[in-house]
Order: C-alpha cells, then structure tokens, then sequence
C-alpha cells in the first residue's frame, strides 16, 4: 500500500448563532497515489466540509477537534501534517501546488476580471515558477489535453465567454495547471446534463492516469461514483458508515443506508425513476439522532438497540470497515 493521504479522526466543529454544531465526527480515510477515494452520500452529509479542511480552507468559526490528523506526503516525498501547517509560503504551496481543488461551479474558481489564460499562468508562475512564453504555452497544452479546441485563440477568452461544458473543462486545466499531487473534485459533474457528465468523468479519468494524481471525487450519487472510484467511502450525517474496493461495495453493501443509495441509481428498465435514495430527510448536524445517527430511516433498525448506542465500526474483511449493528458481530474492530 503507498499511502498519500492519510486522515484520522477528523471532527469538525462550528460555532454558531444557535451553539456548536459537528457536522464531521471522527471521520478516517486514506487514499493510495494515483487512485481515487469516493466520498459519496446525500447533500448535509459533510463531504465538502471534510476535504476543504484538507486545503484548511474552513472558516474562521471552524474548530478542528485536537485528535484531528491529515497526513499527506508531498510531492518531494516529506510528510506534511496538514493540521499544523502554519506560515503563508506552506499554505500557498499546499492549496493548488500539492492539493488542487475543482467544483460543481467553475466561476467560484475564476475570477471573472481575467482571461482564462492569464490565471492560469498566474497559477503556472505561483506553482511552478514558468513565466511568460513557457508559462503560456504549457496553459495552452493543458487547455488542450481537456478537450478545448483551438486553445491558442481559447486561452484569451473570458470565463464568461464559454459555454457551461466548456467553463468546466477550464476550470479542471486551472486546478491541474499548478501540477497538484491530488486533486479533490467536488461534485464536478453534478450540475451538467449526462451526456457531458459522462465526458467529463471520462476525461477525469484519463487524466489521472496520466498524470498519476490521486484523487478524492466527491457527489452524492453512487452511480457515479462506481464509474470512477477505486474506493468508496459512504457518509451519513457526518460520520463514515461503510467502506471499501468500489466493485465490492457495489456487489456486497454491507449498511442499509449503502443498499438505499444503490436502490436510488437510475436503471436503464426504470429510466424515469430519480428515486429518493432512502425514505425521509437527512436531519440537521444540530439534531443528530441518538444511538447510530440513520436509526430513524433505517428499515432494519432494531429498537432499544440502534436508537441507544452507536455501533462499532467493523472490519469484517481486509479493506472493508462497516459500522451498523446488522454486521456487529462480523470480523475485528477496525483500526
Ligand atoms: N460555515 C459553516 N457554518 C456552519 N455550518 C456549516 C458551515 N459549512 C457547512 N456547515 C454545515 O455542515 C454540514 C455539512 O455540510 P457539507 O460538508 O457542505 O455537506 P455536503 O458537502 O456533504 O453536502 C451541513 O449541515 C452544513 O449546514
Ligand atoms: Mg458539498
């Protein structure tokens, strides 16, 4: 295993009008170099939240709980404690150069007052210290190898002169321009139609393996996910609740809030069915119900025992982790 990104009890607090609220509770993960992590639940879940800590992009009413660990292993192979990274000169290296970051809305990437071009020599000259015609002309191959034709004449436009499609696949050539080491995307596709959805997964995905990033893919919706991912790592209200190899979560769903999601996935015999993927709502972090916090929407719940005390988390098999009292008595505990 070559582990480039190790997170460990991560929990997340914020200070609010209405008191403390922790949408992120002791959540662990790791990603291997060159795969990718999917992080999959329902919208409220925590997922931004978890990986802006990783670019410790979190408010200033943010408090990260002292158990908190992000280790990451750079680019020139150090280890990084991302929690107690402290100077300006770290940080700018960290967000963009090591870690880079795309999302479901381009124009929070761009500023709207420069061409494309300009801010990504910008980044270029910040990351990689490549200035004026070496700078653009390897923004102009970056622009291409997403799949944006004439990038020459490309690379002068304004974001607000491109389509959605197109904006998107800038927004991917600004985040890899830096040259980042992993590269977080956070529901990138969720906001266009399929048929460019699944362009933009394919393009992802050849990207990585060219360019060896890991990668940390962010959406709620698990049919994505099993495109993409080498890993799933499955979110309810704040905490992991199973994970493991993609394919055999996919096959063999351990939680039931993982069989709901895969329950949700629009097949091709039920095309019109967007269904909801489990019945009921995700309830606020302010309300987290007791005992294993998806007891009240659980179908298999059992009373007086999921209601009351959390479950374990599990390891039933090498690589999987599952916490629900259905599969208590399976495996070791994790670790
Ligand atoms: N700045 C903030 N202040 C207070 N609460 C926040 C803040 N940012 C996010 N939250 C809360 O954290 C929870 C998780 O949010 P988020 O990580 O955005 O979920 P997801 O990305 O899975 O949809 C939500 O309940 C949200 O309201
Ligand atoms: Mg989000």
């Amino acid at each position: 295993m070559n582990k480039m990104l190790t997170v460990e009890d991560l929990t997340i607090s914020f200070r609010t009008d209405e008191g403390v609220i922790t949408p992120v509770q002791k959540v662990s993960f790791e990603v291997e170099a060159g795969k990718t992590l999917g992080l999959v639940g329902e919208s409220g879940s925590g997922k931004s939240v978890s990986t802006k800590a990783l670019m410790r992009l979190l408010p200033g009413s943010a408090v990260l709980d002292r158990a908190s660990r992000m280790r990451y292993r750079a680019k020139d192979g150090r280890e990084i404690d991302i929690e107690n990274v402290r100077s300006t000169r770290a940080l700018r290296r960290l967000r963009g150069g090591e870690i880079g970051m795309i999302f479901q809305e381009p124009m929070a990437s761009f500023s709207p007052v420069y061409s494309i071009g300009n801010q990504m020599m910008e980044a270029i000259r910040l990351h990689r210290g490549l200035r004026g015609r070496a700078a653009r002309a390897l923004a102009i191959e970056m622009l291409d190898k997403v799949g944006i034709s004439n990038p020459t004449a490309r690379i002068d436009q304004f974001p607000h002169e491109m389509s959605g499609g197109m904006r998107q696949r800038a927004m991917i050539a600004l985040a890899l321009s830096a040259g980042p080491n992993l590269l977080i995307a956070d529901e990138p596709t969720t906001a266009l139609d399929v048929t460019i959805q699944a362009q933009v997964l394919d393009l992802m995905r050849s990207l990585q393996d060219e360019l060896g990033m890991g990668m940390i893919f962010i959406t709620h919706d698990l049919g994505v996910i099993a495109q993409i991912a080498d890993e799933i790592a499955v979110m309810y209200l704040g905490t992991i609740v199973e994970k493991g190899p993609t394919r055999e979560v996919i096959r063999n769903p351990m939680h039931p809030y993982t069989v709901g999601l895969l329950e949700a996935i629009p097949s091709l015999d039920r095309l019109e069915a967007r269904l909801k993927p489990v019945p009921g709502d995700i309830p606020s972090p302010s309300e987290r119900p007791s005992g294993c916090a998806f007891h009240p929407r659980c179908i298999q719940a059992v009373s007086g025992l999921c209601d009351v005390q959390a479950p374990p988390e599990r390891a039933p098999r090498a690589g999987r982790a599952v916490s629900c009292w259905l599969h208590a008595e399976e495996g070791r505990t994790a670790a």
